[in-house]
């Protein structure tokens, strides 16, 4: 793995960065800027000589979620439970079977290509590994001029001369020297190549972000970095976040609330501050390494997610963890859990956690 820092990395600080604008208030003064409702997304499986549809894949089942303006919601689960197809969904890379999306009080579901434009601009997405999504035989100049120019956010004279400082601009504060604008993708490291997506995706001014595992396939050592950085761009361009992830470690410190994932279902919503004293659902204790609150046999030792997750393709009846939880009854293997309200601000999908949880701890 190449350094985490080279001749292209600049200190932390870094110049102030072009445009922007300064954090809102707080996210609890503020109205949804997104508001997704019984999102459903099933990929057709086909096969056979005649390449026939034979089953579908249950990749989204159901998700419903809103994200304040300036607030930064995380996404966890497993590998496979439909974290990445939901991100896609929201920008609407990919179509929703059904279900609705409203950005900013606009429904997003049906728009064509041209209407969906100047949306595209304010939703922006960081993948996992950018180098996919870096074009390899464009100078990152190019990468970024491309981007720029598509949405005309250069309107002067001199445009030329405005384009080069706003890149240059752009590098530094993503703490990259202007000097790697000249280079390609493959010569930086995966720190590096990943600052270059965040430089992509803030040249156009986005006011809402899906960063989608943007720090799961660098070193432990740089995640830090790079989370870091997120942070900051977040406050200084007054970023409304989308933060997908498979470690709730990471989603706990750096959002503020999380939608926990299971096979395509929220199995859980609740903020992160004091995830461990608040979380409920057996899952969500399951990834934070703590054993279920309502269980009788609390000399068990901590909870270990035993088994596979169950394939999307061939759904389980009734609750979609039934076969791994800690808690399971028949009526879980039976009956799917609805998703309701046990704290104010707190939903689980879950038969074994009571009615009304009581009040939110201290
Ligand atoms: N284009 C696709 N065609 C068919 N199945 C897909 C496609 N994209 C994702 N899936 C399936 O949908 C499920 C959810 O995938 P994904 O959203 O990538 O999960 P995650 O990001 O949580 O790992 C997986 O079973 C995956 O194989
Ligand atoms: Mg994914």
């Amino acid at each position: 793995m190449p350094p985490a820092s080279g001749p292209d990395v600049l200190p932390p600080a870094a110049p102030a960065a072009p445009g922007g604008s300064p954090s809102p208030a707080g996210p609890q003064a503020s109205p949804p800027l997104l508001q997704v409702t019984d999102l459903v997304k099933h990929f057709p499986v086909r096969g056979g000589v005649l390449n026939r549809v034979q089953g579908k894949v249950h990749a989204v089942n159901g998700v419903s979620l809103s994200v304040r303006k300036g607030e930064t919601l995380g996404i966890v689960g497993e590998s496979g439970c439909g974290k990445s197809t939901l991100g896609k969904l929201i920008l609407r890379l990919i179509e929703p079977t059904s279900g609705s999306i409203r950005f900013d009080g606009q429904e997003l579901t049906g728009l064509g290509h041209s209407q969906m434009m100047p949306l595209r601009r304010r939703m922006q997405i960081i993948f996992q590994d950018p180098y996919s999504s870096l074009n390899p035989r464009m100078t990152v100049r190019q990468i970024l001029a491309e981007a720029i120019a598509h949405h005309g956010i250069i309107v002067t004279d001199d445009y030329a001369g405005e384009l080069e400082r706003y890149i240059d601009q752009l590098l530094q504060r993503v703490g990259l020297r202007p000097e790697a604008k000249h280079k390609f993708p493959h010569e930086f490291s995966g720190g590096q190549r990943q600052r270059i997506g965040i430089a992509r995706a803030l040249a156009v001014k986005p006011e809402f972000l899906v960063a989608d595992e943007p720090v799961s396939a660098l070193d432990v050592s740089i995640q830090a970095q790079v989370l870091n950085l997120l942070m900051d761009l977040k406050d200084e361009f007054g970023l409304t976040l989308v933060f997908i992830s498979h470690d709730l470690k990471v989603i706990e410190h750096f959002c503020d609330r999380v939608l926990v994932m299971y096979l395509g279902h929220v199995v859980e919503q609740v903020p992160c501050m004091d995830l461990h004293q608040r979380a409920l659902h057996p899952y969500t204790r399951a990834l934070l390494g703590a054993n279920p609150i309502d269980d009788p046999a609390e000399r068990r030792p901590l909870t270990v997610l035993q088994g596979d997750v169950p394939s999307p393709y061939d759904l389980p009846t009734g609750c979609p963890f039934a076969g791994r939880c800690p808690l399971v009854t028949d009526r879980c293997r039976t009956e799917m859990p609805p998703f309701t309200a046990r704290r104010p601000d707190q939903s689980v999908a879950c038969w074994a956690v009571p009615e009304n949880a009581g009040p939110t701890p201290a």
